[in-house]
């Protein structure tokens, strides 16, 4: 198994990537601390985790927009499983609408979430794996971190955010064994598109399973290698 004993925190993990990257990390030996909001769904995912995986799973409510909530996570993480090699911050929204259409909170949920949140959990993350001398913190920018497109002013502010402070944290963090990985998705088809009015193709988008397969070789790479960032679009619609 390729993940044995390693212990993996994931945010986001109720839904979409964040969960099928659960189930993987889970069938590759992983022990897992699972975070988001919703309490009844993690509490679903680490029940099943542990009947199908025979996996060790806490799950962690935790809204990543309040800083002493992550720190929380990742003390919970220590005094659980006494380390922690891998870091994936899955939580995430989006709103893609016109900025003359965006509403100042949905923009200010974007940075919070997004951005901030993935500041906090790495920056707590990296302190307890800077000790370890090792580590690995996967950030999913997607494709709208590295290019934009109409209707994606707010997102893409909040993921250039993320782009920008993951390879400024590599700079800090590679004489300390942390690995920063960024995924640059195109669509996934998942929960996060059930709310965005924009005409998409979900049939032809990512399928859940194919991002977590790019989770989990972020999270296993050679001990003397590293995978800055991975680039995967669904074939008809590239940026
Ligand atoms: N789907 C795509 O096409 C795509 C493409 C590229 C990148 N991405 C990025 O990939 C990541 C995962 O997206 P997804 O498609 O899996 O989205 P999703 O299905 O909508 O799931 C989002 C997850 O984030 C959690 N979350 C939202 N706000 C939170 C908060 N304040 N605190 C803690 N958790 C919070 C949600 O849980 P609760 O509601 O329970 O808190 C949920 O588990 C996001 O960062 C997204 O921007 C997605």
């Amino acid at each position: 198994m390729k993940l044995q004993n390693k212990v993996a925190v994931i945010t986001g993990a109720s839904r979409g990537i964040g969960r099928e990257s659960a189930r993987l990390f889970a069938r590759e030996g992983a022990k897992l601390v699972l975070a988001s909001r919703t309490k009844s769904e993690l509490d679903a995912l680490a029940k099943e985790l542990m009947d199908y995986h025979d996996a060790d799973a806490l799950a962690f409510p935790c809204d990543v927009t309040k800083a002493n909530e992550v720190k929380a996570l990742i003390d919970k993480t220590i005094e659980t499983f006494g380390r922690i090699d891998i870091l994936l911050n899955a939580a995430g929204v989006g709103y893609l609408k016109p900025i003359t259409e965006l509403a100042v909170e949905e923009f200010d949920e974007m940075i919070d979430v997004n951005l901030k949140g993935t500041f906090y959990a790495s920056k707590f993350a990296a302190e307890a794996m800077a000790k370890q001398k090792s580590g690995c913190i996967i950030n999913i920018p997607g494709i709208l971190g590295k290019a934009v497109m109409r209707m994606s002013s707010g997102y893409s502010a909040s993921k250039y955010g993320v782009t920008g402070l993951s390879k400024a944290m590599t700079q800090d963090l590679m004489r300390d064994g942390v690995k920063i990985t960024l995924l640059h998705f195109g669509g996934v088809d998942t929960s996060f598109w059930d709310k965005i009015t924009m005409r998409v193709q979900r049939e032809k988008m990512l399928t859940v399973q194919q991002a977590a397969e790019m989770a989990l070789l972020s999270a296993v790479q050679p001990s003397h290698l590293v995978l800055g960032e991975l680039v995967l679009q669904p074939e008809s619609h590239q940026l």
